[in-house]
């Protein structure tokens, strides 16, 4: 039997300036999904990338006093140092200036020009640099971008059309007859009634106002517009056209993962391209939400300008947090798909409260009596209480509602499950009281049944958290002293949570590190100033 497979993308990002914690929101959502489909036991893609042409980037290449590819070079290097950090997956790294890449949208490009779906003409209209959009003059919002309301500029040059129109009922059938195809729902909505049914302008799929873009390969006058060559990348890093392999195994894409203001460009342009090209269409493109940023304060202090800067770089926000903490808020704190804020103070409470409180005591405090009552380790099975095939039920529960949660994508509601079970085992803990037990000479098989189903829960706990918090997850292994690895050498399987009475009996526990420390609101400032100092140092010494 073939191995199910399972592709995932994020979009490709343009390596224009350090990316936020809201560019990293994408990825870092995308790198969870890969992993559970990965524990599960799938072949899974990951594919992540850069967006590297256009004129924007043109722009900030000259800016800083390089030419684009230099750039370019030394920006991508920035965005890999920061998916290491955070621990991203990644199968392949696509970069748009990749020679392979480069070839294969040339080939795109001539053949739908043989097939008469490119053609010449002149263009006139508004374009939007920042966001890389042409819009018409009824298009315009105040006669700004209507996407980002920021200025545009007029421009009149000679360009490619790409014939949209002459695809749009097929695309809204597909549509209609796939209601998985765009999700949330409410974004399918948006893109019929905003744009396939009052029907499709050709879209200007070329530039020669600048230079640094993939170019025409029958006219040097012209580059391929940089959003035509970007939505490529997710079959030319399959190898489509000339070396199908991995696009015959994985294509189509499960699941593109895009930011709720590219939807478009993914279930419009990306979709026509597709069928204009007889390629199969991705199976679903996921729009999600926003993370507002405005209110991300740190503190009631006023901050310097460059500080600012710094409140939503997500190194600086690593270094203060750890890792898995800023992983687990961005994916619990906002329904995935929905808005929502970002704000250091949000994120102070959910580490002080969600891991230091809920998941941090429960592992050190049942080490910590498993290592005090047992030092040799738990003895054989004794008799299961009620209370304890409460926990165990729950569990099984839990396990089932976080496999449909990432099959719904709803990846706050897979680690509110998980929280619930954390939680109830805290409370089973004051119920059980395991100090009383101890006490007694009598009641010795009952304090073990009780350590040995907290144990048990915490090894469940730690195999379904492993998407999102994978140091995590190795961390609590260690703990329980288990064999069970993550990271490295991995030899668990998302199997391995479904039941109870996996945990082995009789191997010692260890007294780990405080996974979680409290965060002080003031000590946290002072280390916030120094970190963006150091930064602020680091950055200008590079320029
Ligand atoms: N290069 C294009 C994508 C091409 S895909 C074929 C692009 N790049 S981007 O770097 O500007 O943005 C990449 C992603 O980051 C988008 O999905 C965007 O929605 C996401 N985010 C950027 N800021 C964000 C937030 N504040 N919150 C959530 N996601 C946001 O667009």
């Amino acid at each position: 039997m073939t191995k199910e497979t399972f592709y995932i993308t994020t979009p490709i990002y343009y390596p224009s300036g350090r990316l936020t914690i809201g560019n990293s929101y994408t990825t870092v959502a995308a790198d969870a999904i890969a992993r559970y489909h990965r524990l599960r036991g799938a072949d899974v893609m990951f594919l992540t990338g850069t967006d590297e042409h256009g004129q924007k980037l043109q722009q900030a290449a000259e800016n800083s006093g390089l030419n684009p590819q230099e750039y370019v070079d030394q920006m991508v290097v920035g965005i890999k140092d920061l998916w290491q950090l955070l621990n991203i997956s990644y199968d392949e790294f696509i970069r748009t200036t990749d020679e392979h890449h480069v070839k294969a949208v040339q080939k795109i490009f001539t053949r739908l020009y043989e097939q008469g779906d490119i053609y010449l003409d002149e263009y006139e209209g508004n374009y939007c640099t920042p966001c890389e959009s042409f819009w018409t003059d009824s298009q315009l919002l105040d006669g700004k971008c209507p996407d980002c309301g920021r200025e545009v500029h007029k421009m009149k040059e000679e360009s490619y059309f790409f014939k949209m129109s002459k695809y749009q009922d097929q695309l809204l059938a597909h549509i209609e007859s796939h209601p998985d195809f765009i999700q949330p729902a409410s974004r399918a909505k948006e893109m019929v009634n905003n744009f396939l049914k009052p029907g499709l302008d050709d879209l200007a799929v070329s530039r020669t106002s600048f230079d640094w873009g993939v170019p025409v390969p029958f006219n040097d006058k012209h580059v391929i517009y940089v959003w035509f060559d970007a939505v490529c990348n997710y079959i030319t890093a399959m190898g489509y056209p000339d070396n199908p392999g991995n696009m015959n195994k994985f294509w189509p894409a499960n699941i593109h993962l895009v930011g709720k203001d590219i939807v478009r460009f993914h279930t419009i342009i990306w979709p026509i391209i597709l069928l204009a090209l007889g390629v199969e269409l991705p199976k679903q493109v996921f729009g999600h939400g926003w993370l507002l940023m405005k209110g991300g304060k740190l503190s009631k202090s006023k901050l310097s300008e460059s500080e600012e800067r710094y409140i939503v770089d997500p190194v600086v926000l690593s270094e203060l947090y750890g890792v898995d903490a800023i992983r687990y808020f961005l994916l619990r704190e906002v329904a995935f798909g929905a808005d929502g804020n970002f704000s250091n103070e949000a994120m102070m409470l959910r580490i002080n409260s969600d891991l230091a409180n809920d998941l941090g005591n429960l592992l050190s405090r049942t080490i910590s009596m498993i290592m005090k009552y047992f030092p040799e380790g738990l003895p054989e099975a004794g008799e299961i209480d009620p209370l304890d095939q409460e926990i165990r039920d729950l569990a099984d529960q839990v396990y089932l509602n976080v496999k449909e949660s990432f099959t719904q994508l709803s990846l706050s509601d897979a680690l509110i499950a998980i929280w619930e079970l954390i939680g109830r085992c805290n409370k089973y803990i004051d119920q059980t009281m395991p100090w009383a037990l101890a006490k007694d000479e009598t009641k010795q098989a009952r304090l073990a049944e009780v350590l040995y189903t907290l144990a048990d829960a915490l090894q469940r706990i730690a195999i379904m958290i492993a998407p999102f918090m994978p140091q995590t997850t190795d961390k609590m292994f260690a703990g329980l002293g288990c064999d069970l690895k993550y990271g490295s050498e991995c030899n668990i399987t998302w199997d391995m949570a479904g039941e109870s009475g996996q945990y082995p009996r009789g191997i010692i526990v260890k007294k780990i590190d405080v996974m979680f420390p409290r965060i002080d609101e003031t000590e946290n400032m002072e280390k916030f100033r120094k970190l963006s100092a150091d930064l602020d140092s680091k950055l200008a010494g590079e320029q």
